[in-house]
Protein backbone atom coordinates (compact mmCIF):
# COMPACT_ATOMS: atom_id res chain seq x y z
CA UNK A 1 0.00 0.00 0.00
CA UNK A 2 2.91 2.49 0.86
CA UNK A 3 4.52 1.82 -2.24
CA UNK A 4 1.00 2.65 -4.19
CA UNK A 5 0.56 5.76 -2.26
CA UNK A 6 4.39 6.85 -3.33
CA UNK A 7 3.54 5.92 -7.12
CA UNK A 8 0.32 8.12 -6.62
CA UNK A 9 2.70 11.13 -4.98
CA UNK A 10 5.06 10.27 -7.50
CA UNK A 11 2.64 10.74 -10.31
CA UNK A 12 0.90 13.90 -9.07
CA UNK A 13 5.02 15.66 -8.95
CA UNK A 14 5.37 14.69 -12.34
CA UNK A 15 2.29 16.22 -13.18
CA UNK A 16 3.38 19.49 -12.18
CA UNK A 17 6.95 19.40 -14.14
CA UNK A 18 5.43 21.34 -17.27
CA UNK A 19 8.65 22.92 -18.83
CA UNK A 20 12.35 22.31 -19.46
CA UNK A 21 13.20 24.32 -16.68
CA UNK A 22 11.00 22.10 -14.26
CA UNK A 23 12.09 19.16 -15.27
CA UNK A 24 15.95 20.94 -14.68
CA UNK A 25 15.23 21.66 -11.01
CA UNK A 26 13.77 18.21 -10.38
CA UNK A 27 16.21 16.76 -11.60
CA UNK A 28 18.47 18.62 -9.91
CA UNK A 29 17.16 18.05 -7.24
CA UNK A 30 17.68 13.79 -6.97
CA UNK A 31 21.00 14.13 -8.84
CA UNK A 32 24.20 13.30 -7.35
CA UNK A 33 26.39 16.52 -7.45
CA UNK A 34 29.08 14.97 -9.94
CA UNK A 35 26.15 13.60 -12.17
CA UNK A 36 23.98 16.64 -12.26
CA UNK A 37 27.26 18.71 -13.30
CA UNK A 38 28.47 16.08 -15.83
CA UNK A 39 25.72 16.19 -17.68
CA UNK A 40 24.50 20.11 -17.38
CA UNK A 41 28.25 21.56 -18.26
CA UNK A 42 29.60 22.36 -21.43
CA UNK A 43 33.41 23.08 -22.27
CA UNK A 44 35.28 25.63 -20.84
CA UNK A 45 33.77 28.78 -20.92
CA UNK A 46 30.52 27.27 -21.99
CA UNK A 47 29.55 30.10 -24.26
CA UNK A 48 28.24 27.97 -26.86
CA UNK A 49 26.24 25.88 -24.60
CA UNK A 50 24.65 29.37 -23.75
CA UNK A 51 24.61 30.66 -27.49
CA UNK A 52 23.07 27.67 -28.54
CA UNK A 53 19.74 28.39 -26.08
CA UNK A 54 19.83 31.71 -27.15
CA UNK A 55 19.73 31.08 -31.33
CA UNK A 56 16.47 29.63 -31.17
CA UNK A 57 15.36 33.11 -29.69
CA UNK A 58 16.60 35.21 -32.27
CA UNK A 59 14.10 34.01 -34.79
CA UNK A 60 10.48 34.82 -34.65
CA UNK A 61 7.47 33.41 -36.86
CA UNK A 62 5.57 34.82 -39.78
CA UNK A 63 1.69 33.76 -38.47
CA UNK A 64 -1.04 33.01 -40.67
CA UNK A 65 -4.37 34.01 -39.36
CA UNK A 66 -8.15 32.50 -39.86
CA UNK A 67 -7.01 28.73 -41.61
CA UNK A 68 -8.49 25.74 -40.96
CA UNK A 69 -6.29 24.07 -38.32
CA UNK A 70 -8.66 21.72 -36.70
CA UNK A 71 -7.03 18.91 -37.36
CA UNK A 72 -3.08 18.96 -36.87
CA UNK A 73 -0.59 16.20 -37.61
CA UNK A 74 2.75 16.39 -36.26
CA UNK A 75 4.50 13.64 -37.96
CA UNK A 76 7.86 13.62 -39.69
CA UNK A 77 10.12 11.30 -42.25
CA UNK A 78 13.46 11.18 -40.63
CA UNK A 79 15.75 9.00 -43.28
CA UNK A 80 12.81 7.51 -44.69
CA UNK A 81 11.46 6.74 -41.22
CA UNK A 82 8.10 7.75 -39.46
CA UNK A 83 7.92 9.47 -36.20
CA UNK A 84 4.46 10.41 -34.69
CA UNK A 85 6.43 13.91 -33.85
CA UNK A 86 9.51 15.39 -34.74
CA UNK A 87 11.70 15.09 -31.63
CA UNK A 88 14.17 12.23 -31.59
CA UNK A 89 16.66 11.50 -28.05
CA UNK A 90 19.99 12.30 -28.76
CA UNK A 91 22.55 10.21 -27.23
CA UNK A 92 23.88 11.21 -24.20
CA UNK A 93 25.73 8.87 -22.15
CA UNK A 94 25.65 6.35 -18.20
CA UNK A 95 21.64 7.23 -18.31
CA UNK A 96 22.10 5.08 -14.89
CA UNK A 97 23.58 7.94 -13.20
CA UNK A 98 19.33 9.28 -13.79
CA UNK A 99 17.78 6.15 -13.13
CA UNK A 100 18.04 2.47 -12.17
CA UNK A 101 17.21 0.80 -15.61
CA UNK A 102 18.92 3.28 -17.41
CA UNK A 103 19.18 3.27 -21.18
CA UNK A 104 16.39 0.75 -21.18
CA UNK A 105 13.76 3.35 -19.37
CA UNK A 106 14.29 6.05 -21.91
CA UNK A 107 14.25 3.62 -24.65
CA UNK A 108 10.63 2.50 -23.71
CA UNK A 109 9.72 6.31 -23.38
CA UNK A 110 10.55 6.71 -26.66
CA UNK A 111 8.63 3.68 -28.33
CA UNK A 112 5.64 4.59 -25.95
CA UNK A 113 5.45 8.22 -27.53
CA UNK A 114 6.03 6.98 -31.26
CA UNK A 115 9.44 8.55 -31.90
CA UNK A 116 13.77 6.76 -31.95
CA UNK A 117 16.25 6.60 -29.14
CA UNK A 118 19.74 7.09 -30.62
CA UNK A 119 21.41 5.48 -28.18
CA UNK A 120 24.84 5.84 -27.06
CA UNK A 121 28.04 4.10 -27.56
CA UNK A 122 28.51 5.03 -23.90
CA UNK A 123 26.06 3.19 -22.59
CA UNK A 124 25.49 1.76 -19.06
CA UNK A 125 23.60 -0.98 -20.32
CA UNK A 126 23.94 -3.14 -23.24
CA UNK A 127 23.05 -2.02 -26.71
CA UNK A 128 21.20 -5.98 -26.47
CA UNK A 129 19.11 -5.14 -23.73
CA UNK A 130 18.20 -2.00 -25.47
CA UNK A 131 17.10 -3.45 -28.31
CA UNK A 132 15.23 -6.06 -26.11
CA UNK A 133 13.01 -3.03 -25.82
CA UNK A 134 12.08 -3.07 -29.20
CA UNK A 135 11.94 0.79 -29.25
CA UNK A 136 13.21 2.37 -32.61
CA UNK A 137 16.57 2.82 -32.50
CA UNK A 138 19.73 4.41 -34.14
CA UNK A 139 23.28 3.49 -32.89
CA UNK A 140 26.05 6.59 -31.91
CA UNK A 141 29.04 5.36 -32.35
CA UNK A 142 32.67 6.33 -31.10
CA UNK A 143 35.09 4.90 -33.52
CA UNK A 144 38.25 3.35 -30.94
CA UNK A 145 41.79 2.88 -31.99
CA UNK A 146 41.25 -0.44 -32.08
CA UNK A 147 39.05 -0.87 -34.66
CA UNK A 148 38.19 -4.84 -34.36
CA UNK A 149 36.57 -3.42 -31.37
CA UNK A 150 34.56 -0.48 -33.67
CA UNK A 151 33.64 -2.77 -36.08
CA UNK A 152 32.62 -5.19 -33.38
CA UNK A 153 30.05 -2.69 -32.08
CA UNK A 154 28.85 -1.98 -35.61
CA UNK A 155 28.16 -5.75 -36.04
CA UNK A 156 26.83 -6.42 -33.06
CA UNK A 157 24.07 -2.58 -33.97
CA UNK A 158 23.59 -4.21 -37.24
CA UNK A 159 22.25 -7.88 -35.61
CA UNK A 160 20.34 -6.51 -32.98
CA UNK A 161 18.21 -4.36 -35.10
CA UNK A 162 19.39 -0.68 -34.70
CA UNK A 163 18.64 1.17 -38.32
CA UNK A 164 20.83 3.91 -38.65
CA UNK A 165 24.54 4.46 -37.74
CA UNK A 166 25.35 7.66 -36.22
CA UNK A 167 29.06 8.27 -35.91
CA UNK A 168 30.02 11.16 -34.08
CA UNK A 169 32.27 13.87 -35.59
CA UNK A 170 32.48 16.34 -33.21
CA UNK A 171 35.01 14.44 -30.37
CA UNK A 172 38.49 13.74 -31.25
CA UNK A 173 38.43 13.65 -27.22
CA UNK A 174 36.15 14.44 -25.05
CA UNK A 175 36.01 18.00 -24.15
CA UNK A 176 37.48 19.97 -20.89
CA UNK A 177 34.60 20.99 -18.86
CA UNK A 178 35.54 22.48 -15.62
CA UNK A 179 33.30 20.81 -12.93
CA UNK A 180 34.09 17.24 -13.97
CA UNK A 181 37.34 18.39 -13.71
CA UNK A 182 36.64 19.76 -9.90
CA UNK A 183 34.60 16.68 -9.54
CA UNK A 184 36.75 14.08 -10.69
CA UNK A 185 33.84 12.95 -12.53
CA UNK A 186 34.14 8.83 -12.66
CA UNK A 187 31.37 6.38 -12.79
CA UNK A 188 30.29 5.38 -9.47
CA UNK A 189 30.99 1.49 -8.30
CA UNK A 190 28.15 -0.39 -10.08
CA UNK A 191 28.22 0.76 -13.33
CA UNK A 192 29.64 0.01 -15.99
CA UNK A 193 30.27 1.07 -20.18
CA UNK A 194 28.43 -1.73 -20.74
CA UNK A 195 28.83 -2.04 -24.43
CA UNK A 196 32.52 -3.16 -24.07
CA UNK A 197 33.18 -4.78 -20.25
CA UNK A 198 35.89 -7.09 -21.41
CA UNK A 199 37.73 -4.63 -24.47
CA UNK A 200 37.75 -1.55 -22.36
CA UNK A 201 38.81 -0.35 -18.83
CA UNK A 202 34.77 -0.40 -18.43
CA UNK A 203 34.52 2.53 -15.55
CA UNK A 204 35.40 5.52 -17.73
CA UNK A 205 38.93 5.56 -16.59
CA UNK A 206 39.20 3.24 -13.56
CA UNK A 207 39.29 6.88 -11.28
CA UNK A 208 41.43 8.88 -14.15
CA UNK A 209 38.48 9.94 -15.93
CA UNK A 210 36.26 10.10 -18.91
CA UNK A 211 38.70 12.58 -20.56
CA UNK A 212 42.19 9.83 -20.24
CA UNK A 213 39.44 7.40 -21.34
CA UNK A 214 38.67 9.09 -24.51
CA UNK A 215 42.21 8.38 -25.92
CA UNK A 216 41.09 5.40 -27.03
CA UNK A 217 38.90 7.78 -29.30
CA UNK A 218 41.40 7.43 -32.48
CA UNK A 219 42.49 10.42 -33.30
CA UNK A 220 43.48 9.86 -36.80
CA UNK A 221 40.12 9.31 -37.70
CA UNK A 222 38.96 11.00 -41.66
CA UNK A 223 36.18 11.11 -43.69
CA UNK A 224 37.73 8.69 -45.47
CA UNK A 225 37.47 6.32 -42.72
CA UNK A 226 33.89 7.06 -42.73
CA UNK A 227 33.88 5.68 -46.45
CA UNK A 228 35.46 2.12 -44.31
CA UNK A 229 32.75 2.43 -41.82
CA UNK A 230 29.42 2.59 -43.85
CA UNK A 231 31.16 -0.20 -46.12
CA UNK A 232 30.59 -2.28 -42.90
CA UNK A 233 27.12 -2.86 -43.04
CA UNK A 234 23.97 -1.91 -44.93
CA UNK A 235 22.99 0.53 -42.00
CA UNK A 236 22.04 4.34 -43.19
CA UNK A 237 24.93 6.18 -41.76
CA UNK A 238 24.01 9.69 -40.34
CA UNK A 239 27.17 11.75 -39.35
CA UNK A 240 26.48 13.45 -35.89
CA UNK A 241 28.07 16.76 -35.17
CA UNK A 242 28.47 18.33 -38.51
CA UNK A 243 28.52 22.65 -38.50
CA UNK A 244 29.44 23.75 -41.88
CA UNK A 245 28.59 23.33 -44.91
CA UNK A 246 31.71 21.90 -45.81
CA UNK A 247 31.88 19.54 -43.34
CA UNK A 248 28.31 18.94 -44.43
CA UNK A 249 29.45 18.26 -48.01
CA UNK A 250 32.51 15.76 -47.42
CA UNK A 251 29.76 13.52 -45.14
CA UNK A 252 27.21 13.26 -48.22
CA UNK A 253 30.71 12.64 -50.82
CA UNK A 254 31.66 9.60 -48.42
CA UNK A 255 27.93 8.39 -48.38
CA UNK A 256 26.41 9.80 -45.65
CA UNK A 257 21.97 9.77 -46.13
CA UNK A 258 21.92 12.46 -43.54
CA UNK A 259 23.76 14.95 -41.03
CA UNK A 260 23.36 15.79 -37.63
CA UNK A 261 24.06 19.57 -37.37
CA UNK A 262 25.35 19.35 -33.45
CA UNK A 263 27.75 20.89 -31.32
CA UNK A 264 27.67 18.23 -28.92
CA UNK A 265 25.58 20.35 -26.61
CA UNK A 266 28.16 22.96 -25.96
CA UNK A 267 30.66 20.19 -24.74
CA UNK A 268 33.25 20.21 -27.13
CA UNK A 269 34.70 23.05 -28.84
CA UNK A 270 33.58 26.06 -27.20
CA UNK A 271 33.53 28.94 -29.74
CA UNK A 272 31.03 26.56 -31.80
CA UNK A 273 28.55 28.74 -33.28
CA UNK A 274 25.10 27.89 -32.35
CA UNK A 275 23.41 25.28 -34.39
CA UNK A 276 20.65 27.20 -35.12
CA UNK A 277 22.68 29.79 -36.89
CA UNK A 278 24.57 26.92 -37.99
CA UNK A 279 21.63 25.32 -39.80
CA UNK A 280 20.85 27.54 -42.87
CA UNK A 281 24.73 26.98 -44.69
CA UNK A 282 24.14 22.92 -44.15
CA UNK A 283 20.82 23.00 -45.67
CA UNK A 284 22.06 25.43 -48.27
CA UNK A 285 25.06 22.80 -48.97
CA UNK A 286 23.24 19.63 -48.74
CA UNK A 287 19.36 20.08 -47.77
CA UNK A 288 18.62 18.98 -51.26
CA UNK A 289 20.39 15.83 -51.14
CA UNK A 290 19.95 14.57 -47.68
CA UNK A 291 18.82 14.93 -44.37
CA UNK A 292 19.17 17.67 -41.93
CA UNK A 293 18.48 17.10 -38.36
CA UNK A 294 20.05 19.57 -35.82
CA UNK A 295 20.55 19.59 -31.82
CA UNK A 296 21.66 21.59 -29.21
CA UNK A 297 19.49 24.32 -27.01
CA UNK A 298 16.20 23.09 -28.18
CA UNK A 299 13.87 24.04 -24.88
CA UNK A 300 10.36 23.77 -26.10
CA UNK A 301 8.13 23.29 -29.03
CA UNK A 302 8.54 26.54 -30.75
CA UNK A 303 12.38 25.66 -30.63
CA UNK A 304 11.32 22.42 -32.38
CA UNK A 305 8.82 24.27 -35.09
CA UNK A 306 11.44 26.78 -35.67
CA UNK A 307 13.82 24.32 -36.60
CA UNK A 308 11.77 22.42 -39.03
CA UNK A 309 10.32 25.75 -40.62
CA UNK A 310 14.10 26.40 -41.50
CA UNK A 311 14.63 23.03 -43.07
CA UNK A 312 15.35 20.24 -41.18
CA UNK A 313 13.70 17.06 -40.68
CA UNK A 314 13.34 16.76 -37.08
CA UNK A 315 15.53 17.66 -34.09
CA UNK A 316 17.06 15.76 -31.14
CA UNK A 317 16.69 16.42 -27.89
CA UNK A 318 19.57 15.37 -24.91
CA UNK A 319 19.33 17.09 -21.70
CA UNK A 320 15.43 17.26 -21.73
CA UNK A 321 15.85 13.86 -21.79
CA UNK A 322 18.30 13.27 -19.03
CA UNK A 323 16.31 15.84 -16.72
CA UNK A 324 13.16 13.88 -17.18
CA UNK A 325 14.63 10.19 -16.47
CA UNK A 326 16.40 11.63 -13.82
CA UNK A 327 13.29 13.35 -12.47
CA UNK A 328 10.78 10.31 -12.96
CA UNK A 329 12.52 7.44 -15.21
CA UNK A 330 10.75 6.21 -17.50
CA UNK A 331 7.32 8.29 -17.05
CA UNK A 332 9.57 11.04 -16.57
CA UNK A 333 10.82 10.58 -20.40
CA UNK A 334 7.00 10.33 -21.38
CA UNK A 335 6.01 13.07 -19.82
CA UNK A 336 8.46 14.95 -21.38
CA UNK A 337 8.11 14.11 -24.73
CA UNK A 338 4.48 14.33 -24.52
CA UNK A 339 4.49 18.14 -23.57
CA UNK A 340 7.20 18.81 -26.48
CA UNK A 341 4.79 16.96 -28.95
CA UNK A 342 1.82 19.00 -27.35
CA UNK A 343 3.68 21.95 -27.67
CA UNK A 344 4.66 21.59 -31.39
CA UNK A 345 0.61 20.50 -31.88
CA UNK A 346 -0.07 23.78 -30.24
CA UNK A 347 2.35 25.93 -32.32
CA UNK A 348 1.40 24.36 -35.54
CA UNK A 349 -2.37 25.63 -34.98
CA UNK A 350 -1.12 28.81 -33.47
CA UNK A 351 0.71 29.72 -36.33
CA UNK A 352 -1.76 28.43 -39.12
CA UNK A 353 0.08 25.68 -40.31
CA UNK A 354 -1.87 22.52 -39.57
CA UNK A 355 0.56 20.06 -41.09
CA UNK A 356 4.03 20.16 -39.67
CA UNK A 357 5.32 18.56 -43.54
CA UNK A 358 3.80 21.70 -44.65
CA UNK A 359 6.33 24.26 -42.66
CA UNK A 360 8.12 26.58 -45.34
CA UNK A 361 11.21 29.06 -44.17
CA UNK A 362 8.86 32.20 -44.65
CA UNK A 363 6.97 30.99 -41.50
CA UNK A 364 10.45 32.23 -39.82
CA UNK A 365 12.42 35.00 -39.95
CA UNK A 366 15.29 36.49 -37.87
CA UNK A 367 14.59 38.79 -34.80
CA UNK A 368 15.95 42.15 -36.01
CA UNK A 369 18.17 44.40 -33.44
C1 LIG B 1 30.05 13.52 -23.47
C2 LIG B 1 30.37 12.36 -24.34
C3 LIG B 1 30.51 11.10 -23.62
O1 LIG B 1 29.62 14.52 -24.01
O2 LIG B 1 29.49 12.24 -25.39
O3 LIG B 1 30.24 13.45 -22.24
Amino acid sequence: MASERSDAQDAAALDRLVCFEDFHRAARDVLSASAYDYYRSGALREWTLAENERAWQRWHFVRRSLVDVSVIDTSATVVGQRVEFPVLIAPTAFHQLATADGEVATARAADALGTIMVNSTLSTVTLEDVAATGAPRWFQLYVFTDRGLTRELVERAVASGFTALVPTVDTPTIGIRYADQRNRFVLPDGMELANFAEALGTTAGGGSGLRAFSQQFDQTLTWRDLEWLSGLCDLPMIPKGVITADDARRAVDVGARGVVVSNHGGRQLDGDPATADALGSVLDAVGAEIDVLVDGGIRSGTDVVKAVAMGASAVLVGRAVLWALAAGGQAGVERMLGLLRDEVADTLRQLGVPRLADLTPDVVRPVRV
